[in-house]
């Protein structure tokens, strides 16, 4: 099964798509992670994409169609993927699709987290006191908000049109969200 999450900044995506790997073997398919995993690395990749991450601007497209393009063995070899935070453009959206096609598969579902924007701030301002994580800062996630609102809020359209999309309340506590997330697999693994 190919399952995407889908979300504002700070809606769950991550916490989800790490619950679903533990419970159910999934491979998770974070473009933010493959890209903090750059930064780290000190790689040249990750030289490039450093200010535009902690400006809270999109990646350019092709940088993340190609580190999602050298991940798919992996997601056959699972029998599927969750991707979290990609795609985010149109541009990705026809490119994964594109690209799952190629290889007889196609993405299943959607599952779009809904949580409110206050939370959202008060989600990532509390992980950015715990942790640090550059871009959780106030200033930037109002960037990234305006990014998703602007740049990825216009791909629901798109998958509500292949009748992929699905609506969980992303504002209750994990396992709760969790619960909801397992009861729509259920309904497309039926
Ligand atoms: P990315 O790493 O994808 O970040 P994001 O989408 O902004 O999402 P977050 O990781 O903040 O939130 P999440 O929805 O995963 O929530 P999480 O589970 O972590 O992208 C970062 C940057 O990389 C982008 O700004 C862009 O520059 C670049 N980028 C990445 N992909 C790209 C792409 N495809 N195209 C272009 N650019 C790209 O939870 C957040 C917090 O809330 C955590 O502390 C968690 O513990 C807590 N929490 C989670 N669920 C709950 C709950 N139910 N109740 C209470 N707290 C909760």
């Amino acid at each position: 099964m190919n399952l995407i999450l889908f979300g504002p900044p700070g809606s769950g995506k991550g916490t989800q798509a790490k619950r679903l790997v533990d419970e159910r073997g999934m491979v998770q398919l974070s473009t933010g992670d493959m890209l903090r995993a750059a930064i780290a690395s000190n790689s040249p990749l990750g030289q490039k994409v450093a200010p535009i991450m902690a400006s809270g601007a999109l990646v350019p497209d092709e940088i993340v169609i190609a580190l999602i393009a050298e991940r798919m063995d992996e997601a056959d070899a699972a029998g599927g993927a969750i991707f979290d935070g990609f795609p985010r453009t149109l541009a990705q959206a026809e490119a994964l699709d594109a690209m799952l096609a190629g290889r007889g598969s196609r993405i299943d579902v959607v599952i779009r987290l809904l949580v409110d924007d206050a939370a959202l701030l008060a989600r990532v301002t509390g992980r950015f006191e715990e942790q640090g994580r550059p871009d959780d800062n106030p200033e930037t996630f109002k960037t990234r908000l305006g990014a998703y609102n602007t740049q990825t809020a216009p791909l629901l359209p798109y998958y509500e049109g292949q009748g992929k999309l699905k609506i969980v309340d992303g504002m209750g506590a994990m396992e709760v969200v969790s619960t909801a997330v397992a009861n729509v697999l259920e309904t497309i693994a039926a």
